[in-house]
């Protein structure tokens, strides 16, 4: 049976762990779903793994809707989450005319980076029927005003802030939270501050879901492995092999580890 939105809340609500990861192809598409992950992302992230990017940044609408309708086709029965690209979420007009585009070309829900400023598009989203996953933490195409990809979160003013954000965007009409390098102990407050299913990467094993850039957990990380990256074809035969240690540990919450998190 597909995966929807009913699906991960139902995850949630019996305290069972979710899986994620991305595609940009059908090929990886196919077998990520086959293998029974329940999310497949396609992240702007595709700018720096397949463009070659320093960051997320030149992505453009055109370039998301080829990846997703590609990906749709592989598709069999994950939910297929699409990120809106830099700046084409800046007003709510502009969200519903770019969310629909991605809705028309496979999508079953939106990504958006940012705070309590989409409050009022994420309504508009929700409304006119686009379920949204909103995106918290370190939003990589903030980096120029993080100064960096930094972990956030990490004080307590910084931490209370992001628990009201996720409430607001959650009130907003947010079906899906995502947390991006966060403090442990700041994304399980947070996953138990809202009753919307919340995703981790780099936020600790209390998330209630984990994604990862499929890439990276494949070992084929180039410069420099993230702490919360895991290759799991190190010890796996194939990359369906991969792929499904990776749904199991992921499931039975041997992964994230210790290693893999940020604790303050
Ligand atoms: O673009 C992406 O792949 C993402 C994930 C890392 C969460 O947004
Ligand atoms: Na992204």
């Amino acid at each position: 049976m597909a995966v929807t939105i009913n699906t991960l809340r139902e995850y949630k609500q019996k305290g069972e762990a979710f899986s994620a990861l991305t595609s940009y192809d059908a090929t990886f598409a196919q077998v990520v779903s086959e293998a029974g992950v329940d999310v497949i992302l396609i992240g702007d992230s595709l700018g720096m793994v397949l463009q070659g990017h320093d960051s997320t940044l030149p992505v453009t609408m055109d370039q998301m809707i080829y990846h997703v309708s590609s990906v749709a086709k592989g598709n069999r029965g994950s939910l297929i989450m699409a990120d809106m690209p830099f700046m084409t979420y800046g007003t709510t007009e502009a969200a519903l005319e770019n969310a629909a585009e991605l809705m028309r070309a496979g999508a079953h829900m939106v990504k958006l980076e940012g705070t309590d400023w989409m409050t009022d598009t994420i309504s508009a989203l929700s409304e006119r029927g686009v379920p949204v996953c909103a995106h918290l933490g370190l939003t990589p195409q903030f980096v120029n005003k993080f100064g960096g990809y930094k972990v956030q979160g990490r004080d307590e003013h910084a931490a209370e802030m992001m628990i009201e954000h996720a409430c607001e965007l959650e009130a907003a009409g947010a079906d899906v939270l995502l947390l991006e390098c966060v403090p442990a102990p700041l994304a399980a407050r947070i996953t138990q501050a809202v009753k919307a299913p919340v995703i981790g990467i780099g936020a600790g094993a209390d998330t209630d879901g984990q994604v990862l850039v499929v890439h990276d957990m494949l070992g084929i990380t180039t410069g420099r492995k993230p702490r919360f990256v895991k290759d799991f074809l190190a010890d796996t035969g194939s990359v369906q092999q991969a792929v499904e240690a990776y749904v199991k540990a992921v499931r039975d919450r041997s992964f994230p580890a210790e290693e893999h998190t940020f604790k303050a």
